[in-house]
């Protein structure tokens, strides 16, 4: 028979497994369990000021906060691979917030989304094509951390980190998402249908529009399909009322 497991044993885990999260590789415990409950409080407290501890409603302090619970999320797997958590990049009250797949080795290593290759196409994109400042839009992923090799995510990994997506697009409450390729429009549309079908046509998250078009990565291999991509990203301008400017208005 197993048994009875101790008063307040269940607590006392949930406390080691705090201090272990925090980096603490020993403890002598010696029967002192409320002290350390008083200690865990205090290094709660340091650790949410550290965080800038985020006033409620105030959108760049609660995104900054929440970067910070993500950088030692232990959810699935890939924690073991990454190199460090990519969480996002630009501005906590853009109208646009564009959302990608995972990290790929550039953004593992730097940190910030869309910083490869297929960033440095997403940049001109948005800056030569939109006439934006990339810093005037917030870029996320669905991942936060890169998959190994690059593979494609995996629904329990996508299910792990749904949350933080979901709470990033609440704190930015953009007018438009955009979906970058199809693991972004899966996730914001609850579909499974390709995104050749899907890009180019309206859907909603939420009540926010939300617009599916071709990934970057994609459009590195396949440049003759920009034009469609090109569409998609005016349709956003239109909807919000931005002229896409005259002179570098062009396909990217
Ligand atoms: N591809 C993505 O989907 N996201 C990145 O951040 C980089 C490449």
């Amino acid at each position: 028979m197993t048994p009875a497991r101790p008063p307040g044993s269940d607590a006392l885990g949930e406390t080691l497994a705090y201090f272990r999260d925090l980096g603490v590789a020993e403890l002598y415990l010696d029967g002192r369990f409320e002290e350390i409950e008083e200690e865990k409080k205090k290094i709660s407290l340091k650790v949410k000021r550290e965080a800038g501890g985020a006033p409620a409603g105030d959108a760049a302090a609660e995104l900054q906060s929440l970067a910070f619970e993500v950088s030692s999320c232990v959810k699935c797997r890939l924690c073991k691979t990454r190199k460090q958590t990519v969480f996002a990049d630009g501005s906590s009250s853009a109208r646009i917030m564009f959302i990608g797949e995972a990290p790929g080795a550039d953004e593992d290593a730097q940190g910030v989304p869309f910083v490869g290759r297929a960033g440095q196409l997403l940049t001109r994109m948005i800056e030569d094509g939109m006439g934006l400042p990339r810093s005037s839009v917030y870029i996320a992923n669905v991942l936060k951390c890169r998959p190994p090799e690059n593979r494609n995510p995996e629904p329990d990994e996508i299910a792990s980190c749904r949350g933080y997506l979901e709470r990033q697009i609440d704190l930015v409450k953009p007018e438009v998402l955009v979906a970058l390729g199809k693991f972004a429009a899966h996730f914001l549309l609850e579909t499974d249908e390709g995104i050749t079908r899907l890009r180019g046509k309206w859907g909603s998250y939420r009540g926010i529009p939300v617009m599916p078009t071709l990934h970057p990565s994609y459009l590195l291999r396949q440049p003759a399909q920009k034009k469609e991509a090109w569409e998609d990203l005016l349709a956003v301008l239109t909807r919000l009322g931005i002229d896409a400017p005259a002179r570098k208005g062009k396909q990217p």
